[in-house]
């Protein structure tokens, strides 16, 4: 039964859910961001939506990159501590132990055992009411097949279901 709400409206979308790094001032930093897409394919384009008061907003400005990995579905509980707790007063380090590596391109970590991860440089930032919305070039792209993504819905963490089978979904 379809319910006329514009508020409550607004947690029924589904996502996947990146962990954002970023590099700035001899800090590394890692938020969860369930707002980040593909934005172009040619050039290679993803974009990381961020509200101004992260911390992360001031690193990405200050440092011009941007790390993502797309969480996979072990790692439910690093986006947890990633998306409740600020670098602005809390060690998320301490926290918990991010399997961090780093890549070729960017200062900014990646995260270990994720599907996938991106070394970004900012092209562009857009205001969007509250977010920032930061377009990330990728200079650098990585993938585990092994790996099944983390799903984000109605503010809980799932598991991706099984494929419907009898449908051919690829882009032309
Ligand atoms: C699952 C999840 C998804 C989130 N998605 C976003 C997002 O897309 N954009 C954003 O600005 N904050 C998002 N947040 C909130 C930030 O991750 C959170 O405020 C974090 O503590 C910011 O860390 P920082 O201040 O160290 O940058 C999300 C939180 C969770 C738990």
């Amino acid at each position: 039964m379809r319910v006329r709400d514009i508020e409550k409206s607004q947690r029924f979308t589904t996502t996947t859910v990146a962990l954002v790094t970023s590099f700035y001032k001899g800090k590394e930093n890692v938020m969860s961001a369930e707002w980040s897409i593909r934005a172009s394919i040619d050039p290679f384009l993803i974009a990381v939506f961020v509200s101004y008061e992260r911390e992360t907003y001031e690193m990405i400005r200050g440092s011009g990159e941007f790390g993502v990995s797309y969480c996979s579905q072990e790692q439910a509980g690093l986006a947890h501590i990633a998306g409740n707790y600020s670098l602005k007063d809390t060690d998320k380090f301490s926290i918990a132990k991010f399997p961090l590596f780093y890549g070729h391109s960017i200062r900014a970590p990646l995260v270990d055992g994720a599907i996938s991860n991106f070394e970004c440089s900012v092209e562009n930032e857009i205001q969007a009411g509250d977010h920032a919305i930061f377009i990330g070039r990728v200079l650098d792209g990585y993938y585990d097949n092994t790996k099944k993504p983390l799903i984000y819905h109605q503010g809980k963490f799932f598991m991706m279901g099984d494929r419907i089978s009898h449908i051919n979904a690829e882009r032309p």
